[in-house]
C-alpha cells in the first residue's frame, strides 16, 4: 500500500513519462520533414524508451493495488528552428524529469518506503544516463561546429552521429 503522496507522485509520473514519449515522437515527425533520418530515428528511438518508462511505472502501481489515472497530454511543440534548437529542448525536459524522479526518491525515502525508493533507483540511473546521452550529443554538435545551421556538413554528420548515438551510449554502458 503506498502513501497519498507516493501514490500521487507515481500516478502523475506516468503521463509525465507519456508526455515524454509524445515530445519526442514530434520531434521525430520534425525531423522527418527536414529529411534528417538519423535525428528522426534517434528520436523514434527515445520516445519509445519512454513509453516503456510509462509502462514500468504503470505495472508497479498496479502491482501495489493502487488505480492508475492518466491525465490530459499538452500537444507537443511541433515547430522548430532547426536540430539544435530541438536537442537543447529534448535536454530541458529530461532535466525536468530528473526533477520528478528526485521528488519521488526523496519522498519514498523520507516516508521509509524503502520498496518504492528501491524501485525508482532504476530510473535514477536511467535520468543519469539520459542527461549523459544529450550532453554528449551536444559536445558532438560543438565539436562539429554546428551551430543551428539549416544544412551543410556539420549537420549532416551531426546527423549521421544520431542515427547510431542510441546504441553507441547502450554498448559503452555495457561495456562499462
Ligand atoms: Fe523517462 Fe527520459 O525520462
Amino acid at each position: 500500500m503506498l502513501s497519498d503522496t507516493i501514490y500521487q507522485l507515481l500516478n502523475n509520473q506516468v503521463s509525465a513519462e507519456q508526455e515524454a514519449a509524445y515530445k519526442y515522437l514530434q520531434m521525430a515527425a520534425w525531423a522527418e520533414k527536414e529529411g534528417l533520418n538519423g535525428a528522426a530515428q534517434f528520436f523514434r528511438t527515445h520516445s519509445q524508451e519512454e513509453e516503456e518508462h510509462r509502462d514500468r511505472i504503470f505495472n508497479y502501481l498496479i502491482e501495489c493495488g493502487q488505480p492508475v489515472i492518466l491525465q490530459t497530454i499538452e500537444a507537443p511543440k511541433h515547430d522548430f528552428n532547426n536540430l539544435l534548437e530541438v536537442i537543447h529542448a529534448a535536454f530541458e525536459h529530461e532535466k525536468k524529469v530528473t526533477s520528478m524522479i528526485k521528488r519521488i526518491a526523496e519522498a519514498s525515502f523520507a516516508e521509509q518506503d524503502y520498496q518504492t525508493f528501491n524501485f525508482i533507483q532504476w530510473f535514477v540511473a536511467e535520468q543519469h544516463e539520459e542527461e549523459t546521452l544529450f550532453t554528449t550529443v551536444l559536445d558532438k554538435a560543438k565539436i562539429l561546429g554546428y551551430e543551428g545551421e539549416k544544412q551543410g556538413q556539420a549537420l549532416y554528420l551531426l546527423d549521421q552521429y544520431l542515427a547510431t548515438a542510441h546504441g553507441n551510449a547502450e554498448s559503452a554502458e555495457a561495456d562499462g
